[in-house]
């Protein structure tokens, strides 16, 4: 069985080695990579390929930046080149990027099935890309994996009720099994000075923050407020627009220690070993749950409503006062409920290699 795996940005080659590593164990299942080089800085992708073992691409396609059209549309012409020589007997794709749509759209026309890892997620904000590019990719998949029980109840409420599979969270594995590596290896805290639970980590790269100044100045004024030090691996975004909206001296302040995009052991030797994890990144509230780091998220709105409702994760939006105010009173939980599963990539290989048996 010929599977083809298409992954383009920094959050799906984490979700994607685990999977990788699953199907080894079966060897009629042939995988082929395509990176579509939606992320293509060194420390945004082949840092992330060489410390999870993920298998090198067996192609580039080289996309890179551009607008959301340019960029899913130069995506969706080479990868539908692709598809038609290379004839997969499924295409795998991961979460909510550009990558994720161009690849769905173009096995889609070409009748090819799709399996979507981390399906059903919904903010329910179609100002966000990435919800419009679930949207899609859901409506297009036949093999739908959901990491939590609201994402088969989102899926259930649109009429998707076929290929809908409950298999937990893949990024759980991947925290599983590198965290002890991590741990073990990383001297990010000793690099940066920081000591054990003495500091916050932060992370700020989606559009509706980093592309709104008031929202983006809002949030770096609530950092220079905190009475700790705050590291924030930057996003090339991110760092983009602190440049163009002249916020250079707002983000200078002794107690920020602004750093280039980590790769993945130092990140999660960092979210260990926090105090609070601030942050507008879904794959990010999330390890911070696995890691048990409260966190903070820098939205109005979350995918991960159970982090919420457990009461380890709090929804502050971008406002000032609320962010501080949070920070100052934010508790460690008592109660720990498991809610992301275990084992997921080798239930996911499994089901498909049983589907694909049946014929
Ligand atoms: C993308 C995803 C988002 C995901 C995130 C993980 C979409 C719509 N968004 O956002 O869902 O959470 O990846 O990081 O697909 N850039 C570089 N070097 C790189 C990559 C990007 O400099 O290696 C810069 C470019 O200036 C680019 C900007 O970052 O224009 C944004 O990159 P882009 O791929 O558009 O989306 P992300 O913000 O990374």
């Amino acid at each position: 069985m010929k599977l083809l795996t298409i992954v383009g940005a920094r959050p799906q080659f984490i979700k994607a080695c685990m999977l990788s590593k699953a199907f080894k164990k079966h060897p009629q299942m042939e995988e082929i990579i395509i990176h579509t080089g939606q992320h293509y800085d060194y420390n945004m992708s082949d840092v992330f390929f060489k410390q999870l073992n993920l298998p090198e691409a067996d192609y580039n396609l080289g996309a890179g930046s551009g607008t959301h059209g340019e960029q899913t549309a130069k995506m969706l012409a080479e990868l539908e080149k692709l598809m038609s020589s290379l004839k997969p007997d499924l295409i795998i794709v991961y979460g909510d990027t550009n990558s994720t749509v161009a690849g769905s759209l173009a096995a889609a026309k070409l009748h090819i099935p799709i399996a979507h890892i981390e399906s059903g997620l919904r903010s329910f904000n179609k100002k966000m890309p990435e919800e419009i590019n679930r949207i899609i990719t859901d409506h297009l998949s036949d093999y739908l994996f959901c990491p939590t029980d609201t994402a088969v109840i989102n899926l259930s409420n649109e009429g998707i009720r076929k290929g809908v599979h409950q298999t937990g969270d893949i990024m759980y594995d991947t925290v599983t099994f590198f965290k002890p590596h991590a741990l073990q290896h990383s001297t990010i805290l000793k690099d940066l000075a920081l000591a054990e639970q003495d500091y916050y980590l932060a992370t700020i790269h989606r559009a509706e923050n980093t592309d709104d100044p008031v929202r983006l100045k809002s949030i770096f004024t609530a950092f220079r407020q905190l009475k700790k030090n705050i590291v924030i691996p930057l996003h090339p975004r991110t760092k983009n627009k602190i440049k163009e909206f002249n916020l250079s001296s707002l983000v200078s302040s002794p107690n920020i220690k602004l750093a280039d995009p980590l790769n993945y052991f130092d990140m999660i030797a960092l979210a260990a070993n926090a105090n609070i994890i601030l942050t507008d990144s879904g794959g990010l509230q999330k390890e911070a749950y696995m890691l048990r780091t409260p966190c903070i998220t820098l939205r109005d709105e979350t995918e991960w409503l159970e982090t919420v409702e457990a009461g380890w994760n709090h929804l502050t939006g971008a406002d000032t006062n609320t962010i501080v105010n949070t920070v100052k009173n934010i508790q460690t939980p008592q109660a720990y409920p498991l809610l992301f599963g275990e084992g997921t990539a080798d239930k996911i290989a499994n089901i498909l290699v049983k589907e694909f048996k049946k014929g």
